[in-house]
């Protein structure tokens, strides 16, 4: 890997996207990786101007990077839907995206609304299902508008899909000190799908005995997440799950401007693409008042998985220490100046 240049494909999107992704970039080059960044104009503004939202021809060259950085899409002019299903979800399924990793990590000097919680009890990690769930686009509507109107939308489960991200998630916990994994679904209502995953688990657990397994329901686990962070290592959900519940996740670890994430295919059979969690915030756009901090990590999270740790773990600390900086007062950074001071420590 050292001895050639990461091909990097850069789609910085939207409204903050282009902000932040360009503070992510400045720390990639500081690090000291060499890097061949291609930019692709894709969003809102291609949308309006072209119609297009992921040409496939745009699709086969993006398959040729090592790693895709993404900032965000959406914008109010663009109808819901279109950009995260044909440009977003679009990715994630052609690429095979079937590891969703989110870690929910609270970092020393950064303000929890839970109260008196000590960092080390808020240090997770979501591994959500990708590309299957709810978000395969099974169902159909009949008699649209009338008052007859049926509407259904199904949750895709397969033995393939299930094991597979399940695999993926017991090999992570493995890697972690505590070696605890949890399932979160709803066995109790979603009998089908749920006993899917259950009886998976249980099944790959006979592999890992190091690995110590648990289980709760979504709606518990969403109080636990406030009330006792410190019971989960690993969680391991569908997709909807976890797309909801590492929202609950970045609240408590301190927002969404420090939330991270890797939309994985861990074969390598196509590039795996980074992004914060967080949208294209239209409300902040254009006045550099956003947090570039999401982006930053997501860059460590895509150096790791390149295999570059050192380097990853240099980003990581760079921001920790920054973020430590924040606590005696001068919070209100630009983006720009954040993206500055985050690359000065990496780069000293
Ligand atoms: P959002 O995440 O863009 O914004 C939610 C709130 O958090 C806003 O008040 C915003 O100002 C704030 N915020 C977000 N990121 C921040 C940062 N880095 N620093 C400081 N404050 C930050 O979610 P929202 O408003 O629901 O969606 C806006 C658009 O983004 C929509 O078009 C939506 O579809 C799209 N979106 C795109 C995503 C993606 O590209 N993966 C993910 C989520 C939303
Ligand atoms: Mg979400």
């Amino acid at each position: 890997m050292e001895s050639r240049n990461i091909r990097l494909a850069v789609i910085p999107g939207d409204g903050i996207g282009t902000e932040v992704v360009a503070e992510g970039l400045k720390v990639l080059e500081a690090v000291g990786t060499k890097i061949d960044a291609t930019h692709y104009d894709l969003g809102a503004a291609r949308y309006h101007r072209t119609g297009e939202t992921l040409p496939d021809a745009v699709l086969e060259e993006l398959r040729g990077y090592d790693a895709i950085l993404l900032g965000a899409v959406g914008d109010p002019s663009v109808p819901p839907g279109v950009l995260e299903r044909d440009l977003l979800l679009k990715i994630r399924f052609a690429f095979d995206h079937y590891v969703n990793l989110r870690p929910v990590k609270l970092f020393p000097g950064v303000e929890t609304p839970l109260a008196d919680t000590p960092v080390e009890n808020i240090d997770m990690i979501v591994v959500r299902e990708g590309t299957e769930g709810l978000y395969a686009g099974t169902g159909g509507v009949m008699r649209r508008g009338t008052p007859y109107e049926i509407a259904t939308q199904e949750s895709l489960n397969t033995a393939h899909g299930v094991e597979r991200v399940v695999r993926y998630a017991f090999e992570k916990a493995r890697s972690r000190p505590r070696k605890k994994l949890t399932l979160v679904h709803k066995t109790n209502v979603l009998t089908y799908a749920g006993d899917l995953w259950q009886r998976t688990v249980d099944r790959v657990a006979e592999e890992y005995s190091d690995v110590t397994t648990d289980y709760s329901h979504i709606d518990a686990a969403s109080m636990f997440f406030v009330s006792q962070p410190e019971r989960f290592d690993v969680v391991v959900t569908d997709n909807l799950f976890g797309d909801i519940i590492t929202d609950l996740g970045a609240a408590i670890a301190g927002g969404i401007g420090l939330a991270a994430s890797g939309n994985i295919n861990p074969e390598g059979t196509a590039p795996s693409m980074f992004e914060p969690v967080h949208g294209s915030a239209p409300d902040i756009a254009g006045q550099g008042k956003a947090d570039p901090t999401a982006t930053i990590l997501s860059v460590a999270m895509m150096l790791d998985h390149l295999g570059l740790s050192a380097e990853a773990a240099k980003v990581e600390q760079a921001v920790a220490d920054d973020i430590v900086e924040r606590l005696t007062g001068w919070s209100s950074r630009t983006t720009r100046e954040i993206g500055d001071d985050i690359t000065e420590r990496v780069s000293s």
